[in-house]
Parts: C-alpha cells; sequence; structure tokens
C-alpha cells in the first residue's frame, strides 16, 4: 500500500494503518539486510543535507539507501553550504530536486522541514528540524517497542530528561497518541517540561500523563525513554551546566526492574556504562534498527516497496 503522502515532515500527518504499514515493511528491510545487498532503488539518488551535526541518523540514512543500490549526496554543515550565504531553504530545495530523487534533511531551526516540503518537488524526509519534530526516530522508536515489547498498546510509557527541546519525544508522543491505553509519566526539571502543544494533544486525546521530577517515578514502566540535554538549544550556557547531568541512570536504579531502557543517543552522562550489559538496555539495539525502518521510508516514499 502506498502512503498518501509525498513528504514526511511529522509523526502527526501519520495515521495508525501508515505507521503500521511502515513497521511492516521495515520488518521485511530487515531480512533484505540480513541476506545483503537489494537492487530495489538502483539508478535513485539521495541527497542527505545535514545542516547541524548528526552521526547515526546521516549515516543510517546513508547506509539504507546504499544497503538498497541507490546512491548518496551528501553537505554537511551549515557554514559549507549556499544557506550560509543567505539562499532561502525553498531555492536550495529548487535546486537539489535537479540532482536527486529524494532528499533528507536536517536543519536547526524548527519549522524548516515543513519549508522545505513545500517547496520540494522531489519526496522530502525531515530528519530533525531544531526542537520541532524528528519522525523516522519515532518511527525506529516505535519498530523498537514494538519489537522489543510484541506490542504497543496497553504500554506505560516514561520519557526522562529535555522534554522541552528533545524533538524526538515530541515526535513520539504524537505516535505513540495512535495506540490505545499508552499512558505516559513525563519526568525533567520544571525549566524542562514537556512543551504545552504536546500535553494540549494528550489532552485532546484523553491520554494519560503524569509529570515528575524525580527519575523514580519512571523506573516501573514498561519503557524508561532518556534524553539528552540539548545543549545547542540553551542561549545561556549556565542554565545548561546546572541542568545537564541532573538524571544519570545507572544499574543501581535498575536493580530487580524489568522495565527497558531506551535513548535516541548519542548518550552524554546520563545513562551510565554500567547499565549496557544489563537486559535492559535497548539502545544499541534501537541505533539499529534506524537503517531497516530508513530503507522502508525511502522505498516507499519512492513508490518502490
Ligand atoms: C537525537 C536528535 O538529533 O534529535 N539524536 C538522533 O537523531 N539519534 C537526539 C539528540 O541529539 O539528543
Amino acid at each position: 500500500m502506498p502512503l498518501p503522502f509525498k513528504h514526511l515532515t511529522s509523526t502527526k500527518q501519520l495515521t495508525r494503518v501508515d505507521t503500521e504499514e511502515i513497521l511492516r515493511v521495515a520488518a521485511e528491510m530487515q531480512t533484505v539486510r540480513t541476506k545483503g545487498k537489494s537492487d530495489l532503488l538502483k539508478g535513485k539518488v539521495l541527497a542527505s543535507l545535514f545542516y547541524e551535526p548528526s552521526t547515526r541518523t546521516r549515516l543510517s540514512f546513508e547506509t539504507a539507501m546504499l544497503r538498497l543500490g541507490g546512491d548518496v549526496l551528501t553537505a554537511e554543515g551549515i557554514q559549507f553550504s549556499s544557506l550560509y550565504k543567505g539562499e532561502t531553504i525553498e531555492d536550495t530545495m529548487e535546486m537539489v530536486g535537479q540532482y536527486a530523487d529524494i532528499i533528507a534533511m536536517r536543519h536547526p531551526d524548527q519549522g524548516s522541514a515543513e519549508k522545505a516540503a513545500s517547496a520540494s518537488k522531489v519526496p522530502f524526509i525531515n530528519a530533525g528540524d531544531g526542537p520541532g519534530q524528528h519522525p523516522t526516530q519515532a518511527l525506529l522508536d516505535l519498530y523498537t517497542i514494538n519489537d522489543e515489547m510484541g506490542k504497543v498498546d496497553s504500554l506505560k510509557i516514561a520519557m526522562v530528561g529535555d522534554l522541552r527541546y528533545g524533538r524526538t519525544v515530541h515526535s513520539l508522543s504524537y505516535l505513540l497518541g495512535l495506540y490505545n491505553n499508552i499512558s505516559f509519566t513525563l519526568i525533567s526539571p520544571q525549566e524542562l517540561t514537556m512543551p504545552e502543544k504536546v500535553t494540549s494533544f494528550f489532552k485532546e486525546k484523553n491520554i494519560s500523563y503524569e509529570e515528575h521530577d524525580d527519575i523514580a517515578a519512571g523506573l516501573d514502566a514498561d519503557i524508561l525513554y532518556m534524553t539528552r540535554v540539548q545543549q545547542e538549544r540553551f542561549a545561556d550556557k549556565s542554565e545548561y551546566e546546572r541542568l545537564k547531568l541532573k538524571y544519570i541512570l545507572s544499574a543501581k536504579h535498575l536493580k530487580d526492574k524489568k522495565v527497558t531502557v531506551m535513548h535516541p543517543l548519542p548518550r552524554v552522562g546520563e545513562i551510565s556504562t554500567d547499565v549496557d550489559a544489563l537486559p535492559n538496555a535497548a539502545y544499541f539495539r534501537q541505533a539499529g534498527n534506524g537503517v531497516p525502518v530508513r530503507m522502508a521510508l525511502l522505498a516507499m516514499l519512492l513508490g518502490k516497496a
């Protein structure tokens, strides 16, 4: 079934049917990936435009395209691009669309993805727009939850850390809102609580959520989704220094706990390395799931799945 949209900028545009179809194709891609290389996207070119730092997202988009037999063009760092010279995002899209068949872009400004999509003649994927959205991360998070737990409905999800600026928790909240009987425990310092755009969505959909500032509130959930305090969004660096390590999850918190620990990565101290060897730790498997999920999205948006 083809997706009913050309561009992916936000998880708010997804229905449960779309989401389940993406997860289904991603599971097939996992098999394709273990078998080696496919030529499904042979002759197609991905432009990978990362105007903000990225390792996992960029590499997993690029390897996804290469594993499907496609090719990749890369641009990194705003200072090396025409945007830095004052080119508008719309003009950049017009131009890149002449070179590539599909575009993935990360940009520091919230809203940049919508602007880019509205100007793009080829399928466009948001790979993170400032503190806005990161829909492909949310889809790989959902794929991971389903894979680790065997279901998504009726789970208790605790989200910890920088809920204000963390785009991954925004996108994932909307996506989980498509499932039944999910409840959220939102754990953050006062300064970094979940934005109103998300809590009003919870209220509108009658989704149960509680706000706390102690990590203990999340240790009996099904999923404990840790996040990094987003240093790059702070105008006041002393404020960042004060808040950065409010939550440090270590093995002693997880003694006798079944909760599955996720993190979009990179971690910068908020999960100690003594958690890595515990069965609770799912974050490296989660990062690996970025490949089949992005393979699925590239193939589906190019009409080849
Ligand atoms: C996240 C991002 O860039 O929003 N990382 C990622 O895509 N894996 C989270 C982060 O940078 O903290």
